[in-house]
């Protein structure tokens, strides 16, 4: 929207050529191949890497091949950029899963990291690799920590998508919703809409300071910051449900199935440091979300 070119990286795993507007340069190509790496990020001005299998259970399913998409392909973009010789930010998407079960909520971003997935393990890894990144080899990084992101567009088939998808598509079909466990667990769901916000806000911030780096004098960027990207606000799994179908004007028909096994039961972060620092607004709704995803599905088949 600003006029400048897009060139995307992307081994359409989960994501649809379709998906791209007009105009846009696609290289198909793995993450963690340093070639297609290298052709990707040849003479651009700034970077967001999102690639990832962002799917816990795939992670216990594939433990080493998740491992190389979400940590070597990391490095792989790191290293690849620090041999531009200039400065090129590279805005990055971590995870909640990096705090694993946290007894203080909301989660802020001092908290203690001890993830509990193979995913959390390594988006962990990935911002310690940030930090070597932007202090040995001065690629400036900034490192977003997702919470629930849902939207249109979101694969809704199972079982490696995300719960908004899943339950609004069933409840569009007339499908039963199953909720694993009791459903008391909480999330904080933020809409792809808000999260593009804030990677625009972090380039923004990172080019920033880069230019402040080049003119001595004015304060310097800390090395490798971390934002919460949330709403700060939970909701439970069973409300979600119930908030789905209410907007769809059907009733609810909920199944119980058994709690997944390691499941992190609350998770909702605080989204101070991001509105302080990033000038993030208030996001939107869930109901408004939701009704987005609804539309998006359309009327049942
Ligand atoms: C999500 C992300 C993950 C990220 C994590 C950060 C997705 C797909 N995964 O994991 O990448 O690391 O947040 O905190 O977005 N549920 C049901 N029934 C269903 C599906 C899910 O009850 O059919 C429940 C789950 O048990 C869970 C909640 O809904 O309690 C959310 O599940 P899910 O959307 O898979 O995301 P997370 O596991 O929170």
């Amino acid at each position: 929207g600003e006029g400048r070119a897009v060139r995307v990286l992307d081994a359409l795993s989960t994501g649809l050529r379709a998906n791209l507007p007009p105009g846009v340069e696609l290289i198909e190509g793995d993450i963690a191949d340093p070639a297609a790496v290298e052709a990707a990020v040849a003479g651009v001005d700034g970077c967001f890497h999102l690639a990832a299998i962002a799917s816990v259970a795939r992670g216990v399913e594939d433990w080493l091949g998740t491992h190389r998409a979400n940590l070597t392909g990391t490095i792989t973009l790191f290293d690849e950029v620090r041999r531009q010789q200039r400065p090129v930010p590279v805005i990055y998407a971590s995870s909640a899963a990096v705090y694993g079960d946290c007894a203080d909520l909301p989660i802020t971003e001092a908290a203690t990291k001890r993830p509990l997935s193979a995913y959390g393990a390594d988006k962990y890894a990935c911002e310690l690799h940030a930090v070597v990144a932007s202090h040995v080899h001065h690629v400036p990084t900034v490192g977003l920590r997702f919470f629930n992101v849902y939207g249109p567009r979101q694969d809704p088939r199972p079982p490696y998508s995300g719960v908004v998808s899943i339950f609004c598509e069933r409840v569009r079909r007339g499908a039963a919703i199953d909720i694993f466990g009791d459903g008391g667990q909480t999330r904080d769901f933020i809409t792809v809409a808000d999260v593009v916000v804030a990677l625009r806000a972090a380039q923004g911030i990172a080019q920033g300071a880069v230019t402040a780096r080049l003119s001595p004098g004015t304060p310097v960027f800390p090395d490798a910051p971390v934002f919460n990207i949330c709403t700060g606000i939970a909701t439970s799994v069973i409300e979600l449900a119930h908030t789905i179908a209410t907007l769809a004007g059907v009733p609810a028909e909920i199944r119980h199935a058994p709690p997944r096994a390691g499941e992190i039961r609350h998770s909702v972060g605080s989204p101070d440091l991001a509105r302080q620092v990033l000038g993030l607004t208030r996001p939107e709704a869930l109901r408004d979300g939701l009704r987005r995803v609804l539309d998006w599905l359309g009327p049942p088949d």
